[in-house]
C-alpha cells in the first residue's frame, strides 16, 4: 500500500509516522508514503494556489489548475477528499480501503477546494465527524491510521482486529491488567480465574452494556442483525 498526501503542509503529516506501530510497519515495507505539494504545480509567477471565492463570501478557495495538474499524475490510485460534507468514514471503509494499492488524500485548506477538482478526481468523499477542522491533514491521518492497521501484518496480533469495537457492531469490552485491585477498584473476578467460557460470556455482557449506554442505536442494529441471522 502506498499513501500519497496532497498537502501544502507535509510537516503536519510527517510526524505521525515517526513512532510506534506505523513506524515499524514502514520499516517492514508494509506500506509507504509520500507527499505532493500543489504549489509545485502552480503555473503562475508566485506559485499561488488559492483565489477569492466566486460569488463572494469569506476566505480563499484552492484554485483548480495546480490541483488538476498534480492529480492528473496519479493513474490507478483511489483519490479521497476529506471534507465535512462527505460520507461518514467507518471501520468498514477502513477494511475495504486496506486492500487498495495506492490511496491519494487531497487536503484542502482555506475555505475549501474548487468543486470542479472534486467532480473530476474524487473517488470518495469522507467526513470524520460532525465538526469542522482547519484542513484535511488530520482527517487524512485519521483515515490512514484506521486503514493501515487493517493491512496484513501491520498489527502484531491479528486477534486484536477481530475483537475490537465495530467488528461485530458491539463496542469492545473494557480491558484490565494487573494489579487485581487498584485504588480500591477490582478487576472483575472472572477475568482472574481463567475459565474461558465464563470470560467470554462476561465480555459479551460488558460489551452489550457498554453499547447500550454509549451507542443505543448500534445495539438495536446489532440485535436486529443477529435475530435476522438466526
Ligand atoms: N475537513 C474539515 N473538517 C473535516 C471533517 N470533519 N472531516 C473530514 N474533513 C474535514
Amino acid at each position: 500500500m502506498r499513501f500519497t498526501y496532497v498537502t501544502l503542509f507535509p510537516q503536519l503529516v510527517e510526524g505521525y509516522f515517526q513512532d510506534s506501530i506505523l513506524k515499524r510497519a514502514l520499516q517492514s515495507a508494509l506500506f509507504s508514503y509520500d507527499f505532493c505539494d500543489p504549489r509545485d504545480y502552480a503555473a503562475n509567477k508566485h506559485n499561488k494556489v488559492d483565489d477569492t471565492a466566486a460569488g463572494g463570501g469569506a476566505g480563499m478557495v484552492m484554485m483548480p489548475q495546480p490541483l488538476y495538474d498534480a492529480l492528473s499524475r496519479f493513474d490507478n490510485a483511489t483519490i479521497i477528499f476529506p471534507t465535512p460534507v462527505g460520507k461518514p468514514f467507518t471501520q468498514n471503509d477502513a477494511k475495504r480501503l486496506a486492500k487498495k494499492k495506492h490511496i491519494v488524500f487531497v487536503s484542502g485548506r482555506y475555505e475549501g477546494i474548487d468543486e470542479r477538482v472534486v467532480e473530476r478526481f474524487a473517488d470518495e468523499l469522507f467526513s470524520i465527524g460532525d465538526y469542522v477542522l482547519t484542513g484535511g491533514e488530520l482527517p487524512s491521518l485519521v483515515m490512514s491510521d484506521a486503514i493501515a492497521r487493517n493491512i496484513d501484518g501491520v498489527l502484531g496480533n491479528r486477534d486484536s482486529l477481530l475483537t475490537e469495537s465495530f467488528e461485530t457492531s458491539l463496542l469492545e469490552a473494557p480491558s484490565f491488567t494487573k494489579p487485581a485491585i487498584y485504588d480500591g477498584l477490582t478487576t472483575p473476578s472472572e477475568f482472574l480465574k481463567g475459565n474461558h467460557n465464563k470470560i467470554t460470556a462476561l465480555k459479551f455482557a460488558l460489551s452489550t452494556a457498554k453499547t447500550q449506554y454509549f451507542r443505543p442505536g448500534q445495539l438495536i442494529q446489532h440485535n436486529k442483525r443477529t435475530t435476522y441471522e438466526k
